[in-house]
């Protein structure tokens, strides 16, 4: 995946919601403390969705973003794939909305495959542009969490938070791009992290609210696993070294699992971006989001080689090196 022309990341672009809730906030009416949260997650605050804002809304925000700072960078593109846990409808899925708004032709799916499945929509996304199935294709991520967690519940409710981003793929100059892809799933690990849709059980049995239900602890201990073996693989099949990485991307879920998966890896804090203090877990809209703040404040360069690595419900994990830059 080195040689030629492959393909990168030409345009970037992410929405938060205006509401913030901080820590604070649930202090009022849970048995919980800015302390605790802090300490045990590294998060803040959050954004939240307003009333009438659902995920369809946050993804237009963010292409509206992207076409903002790269106008033009539509033009081209074949099609769309929205990875969402949080779609507004069973169907019509969100991509299609998001092509009819902006006036695409091609395809339209939405993606789903918990808080990584950003990352295997631009691993779509570059093998269909590999194959010639598509020049470009808009990648959004994109997440109205807020309506499905239960606010009484405080080992979820504190975690998570409202964005959107989107990326478009296609191809870049010569040495840029994409280097590697690393794409996992582990099915048995099913019942520690799920909301019902239309089953209210799974397979084995497990009986499922229609709310978001997490065992923290096995979730925990599975990210530290997977960010660790993901992410070497990854720099590997990319044919670099940990020392190599100039900008690391992890999934914004907590500090501590950012912390060991940087411990791992030898990386000091400075090539680390964090930003969950701000916005807790935006599941697929978590990397779009801290990468393009990373792109705006310089901390990623033309020709630095960014490491993106993500886990979550299904369980699912997933990670990517690439060249930054050669639009
Ligand atoms: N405030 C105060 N106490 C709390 C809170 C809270 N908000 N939440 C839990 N506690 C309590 C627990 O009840 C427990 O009390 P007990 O000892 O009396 O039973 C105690 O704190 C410790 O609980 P643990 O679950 O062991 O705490 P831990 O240190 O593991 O932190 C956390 C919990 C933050 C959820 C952590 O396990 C975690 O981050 N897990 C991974 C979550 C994640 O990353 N999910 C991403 C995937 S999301 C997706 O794909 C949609």
């Amino acid at each position: 995946m080195t040689g030629g022309q492959a393909p990168g990341i030409l345009a970037l672009g992410a929405y938060v919601p205006q509401r913030v809730l901080r820590n604070e906030d649930f202090e009022a009416y849970l048995d919980t403390s800015d302390e605790w949260i802090v300490t045990r997650t590294g998060i803040r605050e959050r954004r939240i969705a307003a009333e009438d804002e659902y995920t369809s809304d946050l993804a237009f925000k963010a292409v509206e973003d992207l076409l903002g700072r790269h106008p033009g960078a539509l033009e081209g593109v074949d099609g769309v794939i929205v990875a969402t846990n949080t779609p507004d409808a069973l169907f019509p899925n969100t991509a299609a909305l998001v092509q009819a708004r902006f006036g695409i032709q091609g395809f339209a799916y939405d993606l789903l495959a918990g808080c990584p499945g950003w990352l295997y929509a631009l691993a779509q996304a570059h093998a269909m542009v590999e194959a010639s199935l598509a020049r470009k294709v808009l990648v959004v991520g994109a997440e109205a969490l807020s309506k499905i967690v239960d606010w009484n519940d405080r080992a979820t409710a504190v975690l998570f938070g409202d964005a959107g981003g989107a990326a478009v793929v296609g191809r870049v100059r010569e040495g840029f791009g994409f280097r590697s892809f690393v794409l996992g799933a582990d099915g048995t690990g099913a019942k520690e992290l799920y909301h019902a849709c239309v089953a209210p059980r799974l397979p084995d049995g497990t009986s499922m609210r229609n709310r978001l239900y997490m065992n923290g602890r096995e979730v925990f201990k599975f990210a530290v696993r997977v960010m660790n073996t993901a992410t070497l693989e990854a720099i590997e099949k990319a044919g670099l070294t940990p020392e190599d990485i100039k900008v690391f991307v992890p999934h914004q879920a907590n500090l501590r699992i950012i912390d060991a998966a940087r411990e791992r890896l030898g990386l000091p804090w400075e090539r680390v971006v964090v930003n969950v203090d701000r916005y807790g877990n935006t599941s697929t809209a978590s990397i779009p989001l801290a990468l393009k703040e990373a792109v705006e404040d310089g901390r990623i360069q033309e020709g630095d080689h960014v490491l993106l690595v993500s886990f979550g419900a299904g369980l699912t994990w997933a990670a990517t090196v690439l060249t930054w830059g050669g639009a």
